[in-house]
Parts: C-alpha cells; sequence; structure tokens
C-alpha cells in the first residue's frame, strides 16, 4: 500500500479578504448562502469576516459560526483586546473555531501604518495570541507583510506567536511581490530557523499584484506548508487573491509533481464560482482557468478534431470533475413546473411555494422570448430573483425610444420602499436617457463608475448580462441583471447597484 499524500487544509477566505475587495460586498443573506456551499463542498476553515469591524461583520460571522456543520469557522482580530473580544464572541457558536490575529511586521508597516518599533510589535504578538488563547486552543498568527520583513526579525515573531500558544503561522505576501522560489525558500527558511516551528500548521497567504498567488501557493506547499489560504474566483483587494478553485485543480491535475491532497469536493467549484460571481457582481473573466465560460470550450478545428478522436488530447481535465454539465440545454416553452424544480434542484437551488411560483413565471416569460433555455439562463433567472429579494428599489415598468430618428427617450417608473415614483428624461442614446431617468426618479448622489456588457448564452435571442458599477461617498457597490432584453437588464443592474450602496452606506453609519 502506497503513503497517503500530505493533507492540504483549504482556508478559504472570500467572506473576509475577498469581501474586503472594493465593490464586492455581500448581504448576510448571501453570505450564509455562500458559507452553506463552502461548508458542503469540504473547505476545511472557512474565514467568516472581521468581527470587530462592523455590528453587521460580527452578526455574519456568529450566524456563520451558528450555521456551520463541518467546517471551522474563523474570524479575523487585530492584534488588540477588543478585536479578539468581539472575535472569540462571534466564533464560539461553532462547533471548531479559530480566532485569526495578525499585526504588520515590515518595516514599512511598522514605521507608516503602525508606528510601532520592532520591540512593541513583538510585545503585541506575544500579547494578542496569548490573549486569543482564552477563547481557544485554535489560534492563527500572521505577519502581515511577511515578504517584505527583515528576516530575523519575522523569525523572532513567529517563535514569539508560537510560544504564546498559535497553532498556524501564516506569512502572508500581502502585497503580492513575491515570487514562488522566492516564497517557498522564505516559507523552508523559517520552519528551519525558529526551533519550536514543528508546533505550529505553516500557511501560505499569496495576493496576485503580479500574477502569481496560485504559483506562490503551490511553492509554499512544495516547501513544507500545509495550510493555503485562498478565495473563490481569486476575490480580493486590488488583483485578488490566489484562487482556490485553480490551487485545488493544480493540485488533483499534477499530483505527479504536486503530491499533496485537499478533501474539497471539486465538482462543486463551478458552483461556487457562479455563486460569488452573482453575490459580488463580478463578472468571471471568459478564459479565466477551471471556471471560465471557455475554460473548457475548443474553438479551432485542429483542436476540435483532436477532441473528437480523443478528448486527452486537448484536456487535462473533464468538464463534470469541476461541475460543468455536460449539456447544458435543457427547456423551452412546453416544459413543464415538475421538469422546471427538478433542473433548479440540479443546479443546487430548492425553491419551494411563493418563490417557486414566481420563478416559474418568470421561467415562462423567458420561454415566450427565447426558444431554447440553457442552464446558464435558469441561473441567471433565479439569481436575479434572490438577488431582488428584500431590495428598496424596484423597476415598474420602462419604456424606451432608441434609433435614428431621436430623440432618445427613457420613461420610467421605480417603486422606491413600495412607493411608485416616474421619470421621463432625454438623452445622449438609450443608455444616457435611461440612467438620467433613474437619477429623475430616484435622486442620489452615486456616479457611474463601470459599465459592462456581456451574453449569458450565444444567439441572437441571448438574455444580456449587464454590471454596473456605482461610486458615492467613497463606497463602491456593483450591481449584476439579465434580461433578454438589454435596456432593461442595464436598468436591473443600475437599481441593484444603487441597492447595495445603500446597504453599504447604512452598514458604514452603523459602523461609526
Ligand atoms: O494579506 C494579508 O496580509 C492579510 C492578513 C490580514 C492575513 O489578509
Ligand atoms: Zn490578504
Amino acid at each position: 500500500m502506497t503513503d497517503p499524500l500530505p493533507q492540504i487544509r483549504i482556508f478559504d477566505t472570500t467572506l473576509r479578504d475577498g469581501e474586503q475587495s472594493p465593490g464586492a460586498s455581500m448581504t448576510l443573506r448571501e453570505k450564509l448562502e455562500l458559507a452553506e456551499l463552502l461548508d458542503a463542498m469540504n473547505v476545511d476553515i472557512i474565514e467568516a469576516g472581521f468581527p470587530a469591524a462592523s455590528p453587521g461583520d460580527f452578526e455574519a460571522v456568529s450566524e456563520v459560526a451558528r450555521r456551520s456543520k463541518r467546517a471551522v469557522i474563523c474570524g479575523l482580530a487585530r492584534a488588540n483586546e477588543k478585536d479578539i473580544d468581539a472575535c472569540g464572541e462571534a466564533v464560539r457558536h461553532a462547533a471548531q473555531h479559530r480566532i485569526h490575529t495578525f499585526i504588520s511586521t515590515s518595516p514599512v508597516h511598522m514605521k507608516h501604518k503602525l508606528k510601532m518599533g520592532p520591540n512593541a510589535v513583538l510585545e503585541a504578538v506575544g500579547r494578542s495570541v496569548t490573549h486569543a488563547r482564552n477563547y481557544t486552543d485554535d489560534v492563527e498568527w500572521s505577519a502581515e507583510d511577511a515578504t517584505r520583513t527583515e528576516f530575523d526579525f519575522l523569525c523572532k515573531c513567529v517563535d514569539a506567536a508560537i510560544a504564546a500558544g498559535a497553532t498556524t503561522i501564516n506569512l502572508p505576501d500581502t502585497v503580492g511581490y513575491s515570487h514562488p522560489a522566492e516564497y517557498g525558500a522564505l516559507i523552508r527558511r523559517v520552519m528551519e530557523t525558529v526551533t519550536n516551528s514543528d508546533k505550529a500548521v505553516f500557511s501560505a497567504h499569496c495576493h496576485n499584484d503580479l500574477g502569481l498567488a496560485v504559483a506562490n501557493s503551490l511553492a509554499a506547499v512544495s516547501h513544507g506548508a500545509r495550510q493555503i489560504e485562498c478565495t473563490i474566483n481569486g476575490l480580493g483587494e486590488r488583483a485578488g487573491n490566489a484562487a482556490l478553485e485553480e490551487i485545488v485543480m493544480a493540485m488533483r491535475v499534477r499530483s505527479d509533481t504536486l503530491p499533496f491532497q485537499t478533501d474539497i469536493d471539486a465538482r462543486q467549484l463551478s458552483r461556487a464560482s457562479q455563486m460569488v460571481s452573482r453575490v459580488t457582481g463580478f463578472p468571471v473573466q471568459y478564459n479565466k482557468a477551471i471556471v471560465g465560460k471557455n475554460a473548457f470550450a475548443h474553438e479551432s478545428g485542429i483542436h476540435q478534431d483532436g477532441m473528437l478522436k480523443h478528448t486527452e488530447t486537448y484536456e487535462i481535465m473533464r468538464p463534470e470533475d469541476v461541475g460543468v454539465a455536460e449539456t447544458s440545454l435543457v427547456m423551452g416553452k412546453h416544459s413543464g413546473r415538475h421538469a422546471f424544480k427538478d433542473r433548479l434542484a440540479f443546479l443546487g437551488y430548492e425553491l419551494e411555494g411563493d418563490a417557486l411560483n414566481d420563478a416559474f413565471k418568470r421561467f415562462k416569460s423567458l420561454a415566450d422570448a427565447k426558444k431554447d433555455v440553457f442552464d446558464d439562463d435558469l441561473i441567471a433567472l433565479v439569481d436575479e430573483q434572490l438577488a431582488a429579494e428584500g431590495e428598496r428599489f424596484k423597476l415598474e415598468s420602462l419604456q424606451i425610444i432608441a434609433g435614428t430618428r431621436g430623440p432618445q427617450t427613457a420613461d420610467i417608473v421605480l417603486a422606491v420602499d413600495g412607493v411608485s415614483s416616474m421619470a421621463k428624461a432625454e438623452g445622449n442614446g438609450p443608455v444616457d436617457a435611461l440612467f438620467k431617468a433613474i437619477r429623475a426618479a430616484m435622486p442620489h448622489e452615486a456616479e457611474l463608475d463601470l459599465f459592462q456588457v456581456h451574453t449569458v448564452t450565444g444567439g441572437t435571442d441571448a438574455q444580456a448580462d449587464v454590471s454596473i458599477r456605482l461610486k458615492g461617498d467613497g463606497i463602491m457597490a456593483v450591481g449584476r441583471a439579465r434580461d433578454v432584453d438589454t435596456l432593461v437588464a442595464t436598468a436591473q443592474a443600475y437599481l441593484h447597484a444603487l441597492n447595495k450602496l445603500e446597504a453599504r452606506r447604512k452598514k458604514k453609519k452603523l459602523a461609526a
């Protein structure tokens, strides 16, 4: 019998580092839905948030902890008692919980961000870990900006953290500055230098500023790390974090040279990717590894010919390995309610009662508008419905005049807290008219920061998939919507962003 491969713990931080990405905020319900999926796909540790950041974050971490089944639920805390107390209180509801406390150790961070000298930082390391241990035996300590930290000082801090009881040591490449050979060597050297390093699991946490986050994380495990911190779709600050799906599949497909294993159920990767894209409004790049629309598409004649002869000619993994359905053409206008419900269940949506009735009604009108309804259309339809629940601003009706004769005008009726508000506006083109009409019906300060249109499937009757990012008061929010009518999808996406901006503004006020 061969020895089992070393186990790598997958620490997902989509709900914490991922959510810190500008515009990627999630509602409580969205966080719970995502946490449930992460737990079901066997993520080892879910970093559910930063409890001291706001009452909303505290509530989200507590609720994720309460509902957790298998995963360790973790919260982030700075190196002070208040943060650690909030974190300990929030995570304690989970059967298995962890406090993750951190402090910067690089000269530039200590001097300009913390305004603390090395001795004070070293002292804070021991103090914070000792305090966290009052709540749990599972304490992780991170040296923020570890890759730009002076080596001897980094080792002293790691030593102090382990001596105080930290069981996981994380060495983040906070600014995405390192490269694989260097990062791997750092992990190994710290483990070899710190005398008590065998008492802790070493962890990689890499940002993607140079596009090296996944490569750096894999180098880290090849050099002794046994935990990787990552996010679905690589969501995260700036260029993001290491992408969970890429890490898991790299180890699975290349176990010959990356002889490690994880517990992740890879067949849920595609669904997790779509869910994160939906709740954040961030579209997944078409050619994104593992989960992009084109990740398994073969266009050139030579490739298609090779694939028909033998799939392994051009495919190193099968779409179904990561949960991409083999065929996605499923329904049309003659499909019944039962088939609709079954297909939704297959796609991971358990709808009942009014929610199912509403979704079925919307499916019927979609099937009237377009001949073939694909899985992606169904996902878009249900996601849309889920996203709209509880929103303050809703689209009641829209009439647009576009084309060469002009003037282009938009006539809109919105429901604002259940009360209709109508407006009509002319613009420089139909989109401009539409945005002006929304602003007239519902006056607001936010500015348009990004406007993107894709299609959900192929064909002239495909649904438009619109993303809109709004910016106001230093807050960003991304809204996303799909409809066979591009301008209706645009209006819906705008309102979705406005609703999110409003929710974030409230959260900021509460935290102040
Ligand atoms: O990137 C980073 O350094 C972090 C720490 C807080 C772990 O996210
Ligand atoms: Zn980070």
